[in-house]
């Protein structure tokens, strides 16, 4: 077999290459919900997302700390993890918008502490805040899964700064 590595770089001097690179790894697309300062609903569009544990049932997630609803997300007691299926590249796109009100014409029900349930999805991970950890420019934020749906939906993929699927 021929060896194909290319040159190692510093991720410093090379941000660019470095944000290339991180963008090899192929994500599903979420929209991560929650209930906010002054009971505001808010949700951004996260690929963050993974798995952590089983028993307990915790996931993750990590928040840029420059997002407007950083701080509501802080506060939140509880967010609900909206995997996308294949066919809601418009939602991931509207919820990557920043701004106050993504709720406006939407369709959503409540679910625990009132977090904003979109109706259309793969999966849904229902959570309470476990913990919040220093990430650097992001915190990550560990969700322990109170209930979920899974709705086995073909899914929305990011791959390289684009949308896919398979
Ligand atoms: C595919 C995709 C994945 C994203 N993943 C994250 C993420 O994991 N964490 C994050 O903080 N922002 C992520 N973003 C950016 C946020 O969705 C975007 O900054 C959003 O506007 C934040 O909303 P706000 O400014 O209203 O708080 C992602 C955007 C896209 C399109």
């Amino acid at each position: 077999m021929t060896d194909s590595n290319a040159m190692a770089e510093s991720p410093t001097n090379n941000t660019g290459n470095f944000r290339n690179a991180l963008g090899s790894f192929a994500t599903g697309v979420t929209v991560v919900t929650a209930i906010g300062r002054n009971g505001v609903k808010v949700g951004m569009t996260a690929n963050s997302f993974n798995s952590v544990s089983l028993d307990p049932a915790l996931v993750l997630w990590s928040i840029d700390r420059k997002s407007s609803c950083f701080d509501d997300f802080m506060q939140a007691k509880a967010f609900a993890i909206h995997v996308l299926a294949a066919d809601q590249q418009a939602v991931s796109n509207h919820f990557a918008r920043s701004g106050s009100e993504k709720f406006a014409d939407l369709h959503y029900t409540s679910g625990i502490d009132g977090v904003p349930i979109l109706s259309h999805y793969s999966a849904c991970f229902q959570c309470s805040t476990e913990s919040q950890y220093d990430g650097g420019d992001h915190v990550i934020l560990v969700g322990k899964v109170i209930e979920f749906v899974n709705n086995e939906l073909e899914p929305l993929l990011f791959y390289h700064g684009k949308y896919a699927t398979l």
